[in-house]
């Protein structure tokens, strides 16, 4: 392990155009992907997983021409344990100043038994076979435990134990069908660290599913116990129930620096070019009230909220908009605004009225607002405009 490390350092390994891709849905063509992890690296991803090249030409061609765009980040392509996957996966990566081999095999009961129909021992050497392979040809080989979460205990340690035996310099521990909780989550990565011999050789990492809706509090849970690498995509795009999202588990580690001392190397103020530019290609829209990217994340409605973010905006907002490249928060007009949020949209929008016509103008927003879901800018000012002839 490069003992210069700072131990407190969460590598952000995205893999919104492998992962991400496998949403029933959201296929990205070469040029959309190219823009992509051109946004991934200005943000600051340490490791873009660009595709898994054997996957079909598309993913090959992908891999290929994203390893020789990008400059500053790694770049991954994912391969099974299989001589083939892994010379495809290597001859994409060629063009990367890092390239980084990907490789995963199961190592659950059941995904041994039903999928794979092979024996633990044969996985075993499996493990061995593809670690030791793709260890020869690239410097920076991952190694995933398909389906971790539901592995046998010994087994896992074996196998990781061995995987870092082989050369792998980051261990991934998935929670491929998101069916861990953070404590038990939490326990497995920290009976790792208590059990696998030599285990600081290598940078555990998580990969976390969000089936039960955990994905995130999971991720942060393992970090907490050791983890050092978060796989995450992009408005937690991903097989099902998508993967963790980047931008959760980004800000509540910057947000929650008291809580969870640990840092990135994100620039933050990119994350929501980074949003758009993934919604509007994969054609998948981010909900309103998506956390850091949705468009409620940082709009205001009720009366009582309005007026304490005119006062103070540490009232209601834990980070600020600026911090994930929005230029201001909003003060949404509706139903529930009050006076003082309503009187400083007029003063937005331009207009210098005195008391009693500003009065008027609240009363008949207020009659507006009961019939009508939002009211626009336009609306105030036509009601506002209106006014002004009539009196
Ligand atoms: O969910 C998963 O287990 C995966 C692996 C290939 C890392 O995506
Ligand atoms: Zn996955």
């Amino acid at each position: 392990m490069d003992t210069g490390r700072d131990p407190n350092r969460v590598v952000i390994f995205d893999t919104t155009m492998r992962d991400g891709e496998q949403s029933p849905g959201a296929s990205m063509n070469l040029e959309e992907k190219k823009r992509i992890a051109a946004v991934l690296e200005e943000m600051g991803v340490d490791v873009i997983e660009a595709g898994f090249p054997i996957a079909s030409n598309g993913d090959f061609e992908a891999v290929r021409e994203i390893a020789k765009l990008v400059k500053t980040s790694s770049v991954a392509g994912l391969s099974r344990a299989a001589k083939k996957d892994i010379d495809r996966a290597w001859e994409a990566l060629q063009g990367a100043a890092a390239p980084r081999i990907h490789t995963f095999i199961s190592t659950s009961p059941l995904h041994m038994k039903f999928k794979l129909q092979m024996e633990p021992e044969a996985v075993h050497q499996a493990i061995i076979d593809s670690v030791s392979y793709a260890r020869k040809l690239c410097g920076d080989v991952e190694w995933s435990a398909e389906d971790a979460s539901r592995t046998e205990h010994d087994f896992l340690c074996r196998c990781v134990e061995t995987a870092i035996k082989c050369g792998a310099g980051t261990i991934n521990i998935p929670d491929t069908v998101g069916y861990a909780v953070p404590d038990e989550f939490a326990s497995l990565i920290r009976m790792l660290f208590d059990r696998v011999p030599n285990i600081d050789k290598a940078i555990i990492s998580v990969h976390c599913h969000n089936d039960l809706g955990l994905a995130v509090a999971n991720s942060l849970a393992a970090v907490g116990a050791g983890a050092r690498q978060v796989e995450c995509t992009v408005n937690g795009l991903g097989e099902r129930a998508g993967n963790a999202a980047l931008e959760e588990i980004v800000m509540a580690l910057r947000t929650r620096q008291n809580a969870m001392p640990y840092k990135t190397g994100i620039h933050t103020e990119v994350i929501t070019r980074a949003s758009r530019l993934v919604s509007t290609v994969t054609g998948f829209p981010v909900q309103p009230n998506k956390a850091i990217v949705g468009a409620n994340a940082f709009a205001h409605e009720s009366g009582i909220h309005q007026d304490g973010m005119l006062k103070h905006a540490g009232t209601y907002e834990i980070m600020t908009p600026e911090s994930v490249g929005l230029s201001r928060s909003t003060l949404v007009m509706g139903k529930h605004s009050g006076r003082h949020a309503f009187k400083s949209k007029l003063k937005e929008l331009g207009f210098e009225l005195g008391d009693n016509a500003v009065e008027e103008a609240f009363r008949r927003f207020k009659d507006l607002a009961d019939k009508k879901k939002d009211v626009f800018d336009e609306d105030i000012v036509a009601l506002v405009d209106d006014q002004v002839v009539r009196s």
